[in-house]
Parts: structure tokens; sequence; C-alpha cells
């Protein structure tokens, strides 16, 4: 007798950081997986989504679609909340009332950053930024889906885009010196980690919001350097300050998320960030020892 296996369509499967990651996830675990995405047409267009959610027939979506161009969010506000908040509107409305299980991400960037202790999902949200505003609405529009997760991530890194780590140790191969945010702390997370905790939340059927990060914290000087260091390079990490690093968006200073929750919930606790970003770059060592237009 066949088993039927459970169908998953990872919106943004195909050329997402954290969507790739996702669809490798759930090949390994066995799942049938499906994609959706640019590629396929207009995902912003509600018919043109719900027939194709139809015709698909998943019994779990993860939708790793977002605007994720933070300063670029700040003079493109349209876009930014089409995609961060109009997304999720039209998920709601196409997933209500069926038993289709739903995992949607945010970010740590709807906090404030006003505090020293790591924020827990009973936080008080407060975006600074237009990406933050729109991921925070994009919450929002999910709060009465029943079979839905939420779980805000940050300072992503993984394979298939790229990345802070990426983008660094690509300029410490060309460069003696780099200077980098010393003054902003938050919780750096690789997306492979991210995927084992999505798959945690769904086994359990987990509804509402999770923070589900690596565990630690780290600035983005320190993230930084140890990537420097794992993939021993010899190059100058210059902390500075946020106001010697002009951008359009605000960042908070803090935002560092506890992933208690998870812990106490499932008796889960992620790995540490510094052990993540060694099996990242170990895994990718090739691709990101800087050989020619290569970019992980
Ligand atoms: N990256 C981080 O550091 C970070 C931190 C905190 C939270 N998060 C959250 O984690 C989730 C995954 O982020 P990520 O880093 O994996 O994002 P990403 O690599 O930037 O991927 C975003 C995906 O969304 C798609 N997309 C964007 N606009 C679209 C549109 N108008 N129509 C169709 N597809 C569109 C992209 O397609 P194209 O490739 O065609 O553009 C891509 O597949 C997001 O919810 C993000 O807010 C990320």
């Amino acid at each position: 007798m066949s088993m039927l296996k459970e169908k998953i369509l990872v919106l943004g499967g195909k050329t997402g950081m954290l969507g790739q990651a996702l669809v490798k996830g759930a090949i390994a675990r066995g799942y049938e997986v499906e994609t959706l995405g640019r590629e396929d047409g207009d995902i912003l267009d509600y018919e043109f989504l719900k027939e194709k959610i139809q015709q698909i027939n998943p019994q779990i979506v993860f939708n790793a679609i977002a605007y994720t161009a933070v300063d670029k969010a700040e003079e493109d506000e349209q876009n930014a909340s089409a995609v961060n908040k109009r997304l999720p509107e039209m998920l709601a409305c196409i997933l209500k009332g069926t038993s289709v299980f739903l995992v949607h991400y945010s970010t740590d960037f709807v906090f404030g950053g006003k505090q020293y202790t790591p924020y827990t999902e009973k936080d008080e949200p407060c975006p600074l930024s237009v990406y933050g505003a729109t991921k925070l609405a994009g919450e929002q529009a999910l709060a009465k889906l029943e079979n839905c997760a939420i779980l805000r991530t940050a300072w992503l890194f993984g394979e298939g885009r790229k990345n802070f780590v990426s983008t660094i140790l690509k300029y410490a191969q060309e460069k003696n010196s780099l200077r980098v945010v010393a003054d902003q702390f938050g919780s750096p997370t690789y997306t492979k980690d991210l995927a084992e905790m999505t798959f945690l939340v769904l086994k359990n059927h987990g509804t509402g919001i999770f923070h589900a990060v690596n565990s630690g914290q780290a600035s983005w000087c320190e993230l930084a350097s140890e990537a420097v260091k794992i993939l021993n390079l010899h190059v100058f990490v210059e902390p500075i300050e946020t106001k010697d690093w002009p951008q359009k968006a605000v960042r908070p200073a803090y935002s560092v998320l506890s992933t208690q929750k998870l812990t106490q919930m499932y008796g889960y606790s992620p790995r540490p960030w510094v052990q993540a970003l060694q099996e990242y770059i170990f895994e990718n060592m090739n691709e990101l020892k800087q050989n020619g237009e290569q970019h992980v």
C-alpha cells in the first residue's frame, strides 16, 4: 500500500535564500514540494494566486516571499507594502476556513531596539523603518488565521543568495581592511537552522508567533570578524558606529530575539550562531573563496 506524501507549497522556493533552504529541508524530510514565485506569474494578483494554490492543492504553505531590500523600501513603500502586507492579506483570505497550514516569516526589525534583553513574543513591536512596518502589518493580517504560525527571524545567512556573510567574505578577499558597524546587536541565523525550526513548529502544529533564530548575539562587526576568522583571511575588521555608516532605513540598535518559547513548548534549543556559521562556511568553502563571479 502506498502512503500519500503531504505536499508543501513554498512561495519563493526557487530564488529566495530561505525559500531554497525550506525546499531542501522539505525534500530531505520526504515531503512532496512545489514552488511558486515571480517566475510563474504575478503572485500579487489575487485571482492568479488563488487559482494556483487551488490547483497545487497543498496541505502546507510556507511563505518565504518578502520585500527584503530594507533601505530601498524607504522610497518604495507601495511595492514593499504590496509584498509584505498585501500578500499575507491575500493568503489569509484564500486559506481561511481550509485545513491548509501556513508558516509565514517576519523579522526582528518589527522592534524598536530600545531594550537590552532579548525580545520575547510578548514584547511590543515598534518598527523604525518602512520594511519593519510593512512586515508587522503582514503579521497582523495573519493574526486571525487559525492554522498559521509566524516565525520571526533575523540576520540570515545561507546558500543560494548573496547575504551579509558572503558579501563580507567577498570584500575581505579584495581589500586590506573593512569597516563594519559595531553598535547594532542582533541574532545571526543560518537558513538551514531556520528550516529545522520551521519543521519543528509544523510537526507540533504550533500556531501564533515564534521567535526562531540561532542562539547567542552579535554585532555586525563581530559577525564579520568571526566569518573572516573561520576562512583564515588576513583582513582588518574595523569597528565603526552606525552614525559613520549612513543608511536610508533606521535599524534597531538592539534586536536580539529570545527563543525561550520554542524551548519551553518543544524542548528545543537552537545551536549557537558561531557553530552554524562554521557549518555554512565549511560547506560552501569553494563558492565563498572568491573565484570569478561565484557568490553563494
Ligand atoms: N534576510 C534576512 O536577513 C532576514 C532577516 C529577518 C527576517 N527575514 C525574513 O525572512 C524571510 C525570507 O527572507 P530571505 O532573506 O530569504 O529573502 P530573499 O532571499 O530576499 O527572497 C525573497 C523572495 O521573495 C521574492 N519576491 C520579492 N518580491 C516579489 C514579488 N513582487 N513577486 C514575487 N516574488 C517576490 C523573491 O523573488 P526574486 O528572487 O524573483 O526577487 C525571492 O524569492 C522574509 O519574510 C524576510 O522578511 C529575513
